[in-house]
């Protein structure tokens, strides 16, 4: 995601109420510790400007939702974005997909993958957040059944996750070539959903789950 620079970035940074800067220290502690609460918990990786995982823990004030985003100008976005209406349930980390085994550990119910970026060279399938490398890394961030809900407008991306998934032991329990027309389909759509479907793309949509 490429952004201009916001020139109050570090400002918006230093003084957010809702970001988490030491997340390691709670691991295995998030409900007790941050939310107070034993609601599920949802995460998003790779949230960008962080209007879906806004939207969702508006939506969704008995779940406790993280944004998770590895850049500091796209947090900064981000924080910028849920400041005119910060969600009590809402809290985001600045940190890389492959560290998460350090952050969370038994006490994730569901993982987004939301327009992911697609690494369509071979050499760069590592870097998909669906390859064996990252479930692994998401092994031990879930509580009991391990569930991932993937967007894309990526057909490759798309097609190789389900085959990744499944590879790993997932079971995949939904998939859509066209999530705008699955009319049944509670969706809140993110900020590379609403451009993509804008320009007539469909969306592709997985909900896969593992025991
Ligand atoms: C294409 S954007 C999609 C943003 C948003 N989810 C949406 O749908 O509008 C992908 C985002 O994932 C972030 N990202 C990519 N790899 C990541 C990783 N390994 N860990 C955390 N964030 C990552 C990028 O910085 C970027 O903001």
């Amino acid at each position: 995601m490429r952004l201009r620079n916001l020139k109050n970035k570090d400002e918006l940074l230093d003084n957010c109420s809702y970001i988490i800067n030491d997340a390691e220290k709670y691991i295995g502690k998030w409900n007790k510790d941050v939310f107070k609460n034993n609601n599920p918990i949802h995460i998003e990786i790779g949230m960008g400007k962080g209007s879906f995982i806004k939207n969702m823990a508006l939506s969704f004030p008995d779940i406790n939702f993280v944004g998770i985003e590895k850049f500091d100008g796209v947090v900064a976005r981000a924080i910028n974005n849920i400041n005119d209406n910060i969600p009590s349930n809402l809290r985001i980390i600045k940190a890389d997909a492959n560290t998460l085994n350090s952050i969370f550990k038994n006490e994730i119910d569901v993982i987004y993958l939301n327009f992911s970026d697609p690494w369509p060279k071979k050499r760069q399938i590592k870097r998909r957040l669906t390859s064996s490398l990252f479930l692994d890394v998401y092994e031990s961030l879930f509580k009991n059944e391990k569930t991932i809900i993937m967007k894309t407008d990526n057909i490759g991306l798309y097609a190789y996750s389900l085959v990744s998934l499944s590879e790993y032991g997932y079971i995949i329990k939904e998939a859509s070539l066209d999530l705008h027309n699955d009319i049944d389909r509670f969706n809140i759509e993110t900020e590379y959903e609403k451009k993509f479907s804008s320009m007539g793309v469909k969306i592709n949509y997985l909900k896969a789950i593992k025991k």
